[in-house]
């Protein structure tokens, strides 16, 4: 039974935290002896290679189609924003403790166990269902290339966004292939890290570069599409904002450009897990913000640039959603350029699904470390060192979740947990520049407690327009987190139980 004592002296309850020493101890094994070696350039290429992913290949076409038209592009600029709002909170609070980790490790050793507990339960959501949507976006580009040799697999098989689809075999598969790779314990080297980051961005480039040759007015005219209601759905999908204050559910518009923002901020997900590098940065005062806000700057940049390349090559209207970037050139009549958009996406996206795939089995492998999910988890395979069980039961999961929905179901559902984190993230840096004066800090958030409180109002503003859908799910999965924490975790805490000898 929890003793709710806190070995620091300090506060009790679900409110205790980790001591800062026990964390360092906790992950103190040689391979986790950092070097200060990164530079601003390094965390903007890591960055870049994180973020850029299904967001920019695969959303912009379901989105420009659905909700927002060429005004996409301006979803991008909104979504950027909040992001970099975030991003100045979410450095702060990763450079605070001196500990290599995700958020969760962060909140545990400042914050306390019960908020801890709600930023790893929502970095499961976000990573887990993240690697989902990205194997999804993956396997449409995948058809893609196959299509263009003129093999095609079964309808069937083609996932449940593909008319006629039920599965998405593809996906199924990538996320098993890369959870073996995973318990094997196989890594990315940094060489092939920077070459794959390259094909990334050579391939967004041909996009803007060549498509602009194939751009036609026309296809602005609207920029704005005229709002319209909402045709089909059981009106819980349409974005919670409208359901509050009961206007009738609309796409389109102005309304609509913020619908397609919140659903576009999954194409900026992964700058979050720069802001964990901070330990291995050189100067992270200087290096930390130049490196987040840089690739920020850079994929939204980016992002702007292919959405209205691509809204400009097709009608909004005639976007494909499995694979738009390659297909508008297969609608424009240069299939070559879509062959080679498709294997490029292709590769990049295999690394980000593998990245977010790790980051979610450590964070799980951490929080069962801690005791706060069975202790079952956290032993690592005899042979390959790896936290195998986790990875195996995740994958899995992942895997089969990855092929019975829809993408845009995922996506949503990872944003909304993605976006709470942050307002938890923000509230946190404002809490602790009070209750923990003396904490080193690496990186200062500026103008606190101003960027914290907008970075708040911005969360929380793409929050509502989430769809009311969206918010029930979420609703239930934290409340099923809270149940698992009063059942499981409040007592069998490490912490709780005044354990605190090394744990592995
Ligand atoms: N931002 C990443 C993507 O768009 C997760 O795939």
């Amino acid at each position: 039974m929890s003793t709710d004592t806190d070995p620091s002296g300090g506060r009790r309850g679900v409110f205790r935290t980790k001591p800062v020493e026990q964390s360092i101890r906790d992950t103190e094994e040689p391979e986790h002896a950092l070097k200060k070696s990164l530079s601003a350039v390094d965390l903007t290429v890591f960055g870049v290679g994180v973020i850029i992913g299904t967001g920019i290949f695969v959303l912009t076409g379901t989105v420009a189609k659905n909700n927002a038209g060429p005004a996409t592009a301006l979803a991008f600029v909104a979504s950027g924003i909040v992001c970099a709002l975030a991003a100045l909170c979410y450095a702060e609070f990763a450079s605070t403790v001196p500990v290599a980790g995700s958020a969760y490790t962060f909140a545990y050793a400042s914050l306390g166990e019960l908020p801890a507990w709600i930023i790893g339960w929502d970095l499961v959501l976000e990573f887990a269902l993240g690697t989902a949507v990205v194997a999804v976006g993956w396997s449409g580009y995948v058809r893609s290339l196959m299509d263009n040799v003129g093999w095609n697999l079964p309808a069937g098989l083609q996932g449940p966004d593909v008319e006629g689809g039920t599965f998405d075999l593809l996906a199924f598969i990538l996320i098993l292939v890369l959870t073996a790779i995973l318990v094997v314990g196989m890594k990315l080297s940094a060489r092939i890290t920077a070459v794959v980051v390259a094909i990334k961005v050579g391939v967004v480039l041909i996009v803007i570069v060549a498509g602009l040759f194939f751009v036609k007015a026309a296809n602005y005219d609207p920029f704005i599409p005229e709002k319209q209601g909402q045709i089909e759905g059981s009106g819980w999908d349409a974005p919670l904002v409208q359901l509050l204050f009961g206007y009738e559910p609309t796409n389109f518009g102005v309304m609509g450009i913020f619908t397609a923002a919140s659903i576009v901020f999954f194409a900026f997900i992964g700058f979050d897990v720069v802001a964990t590098a901070a330990e291995e940065t050189k100067l992270p005062q200087r290096d930390m913000p130049r490196g987040i806000l840089g690739s920020l700057l850079i994929c939204t940049v980016l992002y702007v640039a292919v959405s209205l390349v691509v809204t400009g090559m097709q009608h909004y209207t005639e976007l494909s959603i499995s694979a738009p970037l390659a297909d508008a050139f297969k609608a424009t009549g240069h299939p070559f350029f879509a062959g080679v958009i498709s294997f490029g996406a292709a590769v990049g996206l295999t690394t980000v699904c593998m990245i977010l795939l790790l980051g979610q089995t450590r964070v799980f492998f951490a929080m069962s470390r801690d005791g706060l999910l069975p202790r079952f988890f956290s032993k690592t395979h005899p042979r390959f060192r790896t936290p195998y069980r986790p990875t195996i039961l995740l994958g899995v999961i992942i895997a089969i979740v990855a092929g019975f929905t829809s993408i845009n179901e995922l996506a949503t559902l990872v944003n909304i947990g993605t976006l709470f984190a942050f307002v938890v993230v923000a509230l946190g840096v404002i809490i602790l520049r009070r209750t923990r004066p003396d904490l080193h800090r690496a990186f200062r958030t500026p103008l606190v407690p101003l960027v914290p409180i907008l970075s708040v109002a911005a969360s929380v503003w793409l929050m509502l327009n989430l769809p009311g859908e969206t918010w029930f799910r979420f609703a239930v999965w934290m409340a099923i987190g809270f149940v698992v924490y009063a059942l499981y975790g409040r007592r069998n805490s490490r912490l709780g139980r005044g354990d605190t000898t090394v744990g592995r």
